[in-house]
């Protein structure tokens, strides 16, 4: 017999049960479930709608289903449809009347929100956790290389030498809006749905002020349509894993092309990298291909939510009911990935020899040139066509702009002096560039002690 079946005179087709039914995948939210339903119990009996002994009744057979379902005991069947359900059901099997007064002043639509809201606000600090520990982690690894230098590149073309850390810190940049993103998506989860009702409130003078308290939430929802339709806030949060996982898509691009024999800018370890089944020499950097993957799958999570919503009229509806799998997928998948990439980074070891290597033979200190020369008052458009024919003429060479002799350089402009030799070297490249945010040694240092000041305050 459904707890809704009244109304019925015929069984439910066992296809419609199985389509319909949503707990095989919202079961991992029975925790939440069963807080909430104590919750709403208490104040039940505190607004003297039920009484204290049967909230008393309620709460222990509650627990007892909870027990039940970590010891493994519970039997879970898309007879019962979803959670909120199956876990009513069998209280009611328990403990009997008492049970059966659980759902006064309640309805699912308030009740899945006071589920989904709790576990997404718990699975919300995880991934925030995981967050400040890869930011931890890019720290120390800028922290430990501070000194290498690498090609900075543009169109992935070698364009100014800069500091590899420079290139780290910008990653702790986008990770750390992530965890701004973050925060601000939390404010708009931690709100009560309950007492909404099905969709327009309810007739009982229920106290919601009292659950929020009891369940933790920052404040109470406005509109009880709103309340029970909105799915603003587990869009947010699919966005707010998708934009990490796109920042973790881009590192892990980069890390893939250094890993080639064409780079070998670094090198993974054996315990974070794969082999081929058949070509014996191989090590593959499954870890950043896979998390440049799960970039797609995240995504999609996110189009079909964004998707599935865009038609539904006010209030409930059951295509919410979607909101679901694609946000579980993309919380447990982010989560993982989280863990691994900081993991890999870690243990991931720096080639400086051949970043070295890679700032030479690409004129990657052209820029320093033509600086140089409108330094010494030549407009720097002007300065620039110098650069370029210079460069253009160690081209013919063979050769490169630090190689040339002064009288080479006076070829080009009489503005040059010996000097110039001295300002172009990597080392001056590098540390020239410090102007707020640059990649001098000085700045990079100031990123990473900013950096380790935000991380304290978590
Ligand atoms: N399993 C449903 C969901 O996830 C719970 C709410 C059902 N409400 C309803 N009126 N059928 O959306």
């Amino acid at each position: 017999m459904k707890l809704w079946g009244g109304r019925f005179k015929k069984e439910t087709s066992s296809l419609l049960e199985k389509f319909n039914a949503s707990i095989n995948f919202d079961k991992r939210m029975y925790k939440e479930d069963i807080e909430g339903s104590i919750a709403h119990s208490k104040m039940l009996a505190k607004q003297d709608i039920i009484s204290h002994e049967e909230q008393k009744t309620i709460e222990k057979g509650l627990l007892q289903v909870k027990e039940e379902i970590e010891s493994g005991n519970f039997v879970f069947s898309i007879k019962d449809e979803d959670i909120h359900m199956a876990i009513e059901g069998r209280l009611i099997a328990l403990v009997g009347e008492a049970g059966k007064k659980l759902h006064t002043a309640r309805s699912r639509n308030d009740q899945v929100l006071v589920d989904t809201r709790l576990y997404t606000k718990r699975r919300a600090e995880e991934i925030g956790s995981g967050l400040l520990e890869l930011m931890d982690a890019l720290i120390e690894v800028s922290e430990k290389n501070i000194g290498v230098i690498m090609p900075g590149y543009t169109h992935l073309q070698r364009a100014q030498p800069i500091l590899f850390s420079h290139h780290v810190m910008a990653y702790f940049q986008m990770f750390k809006r992530d965890l701004e993103r973050l925060e601000s998506a939390v404010e708009r989860i931690d709100v009560l749905p309950l007492g909404a009702g099905a969709l327009a409130g309810t007739t009982y003078p229920i106290d919601r002020e009292y659950v929020r308290e009891l369940l933790g939430f920052a404040k109470v929802s406005e509109n009880s349509l709103d309340t029970v339709s909105d799915r603003d806030f587990i869009i947010e949060m699919n966005f707010v894993l998708a934009m990490i996982a796109m920042h973790m898509s881009r590192f892990s691009e980069e890390i893939i092309m250094w890993s080639t024999k064409e780079f070998s800018f670094v090198q993974l370890d054996d315990g974070y990298s794969t082999g081929s089944s058949i070509m014996p020499q191989k090590k593959n950097p499954d870890i950043p291909e896979l998390v440049r993957g799960k970039c797609g799958r995240v995504y999609g999570n996110l189009v079909s939510i964004m998707t599935v919503m865009k038609g539904l009229p006010l209030a409930y509806n059951k295509d919410t009911q979607e909101d679901k799998e694609g946000f579980f997928d993309s919380v447990d998948n982010m989560g993982m990935s989280l863990e691994i990439f900081k993991e890999m980074l870690l243990t991931m070891s720096v080639n400086e020899e051949n970043m070295k290597k890679g700032i030479y033979g690409g004129f990657i200190n052209a820029t320093d040139v033509a600086d140089y020369l409108a330094k010494k008052g030549i407009p720097f458009r002007e300065a620039h066509h110098i650069t370029g024919s210079m460069v253009a003429y160690c081209e013919e060479k063979n050769t490169s702009l630090e190689e040339l002799s002064l009288e080479e350089f006076k070829q080009f402009s009489d503005a040059f002096e010996s000097d110039v030799l001295t300002l172009i070297t990597v080392e001056a490249c590098i540390e020239g560039r410090d102007s707020y945010g640059g990649t001098s040694t000085n700045q990079v240092k100031r990123q990473i002690s900013e950096g380790k000041k935000l991380l304290e305050k978590y």
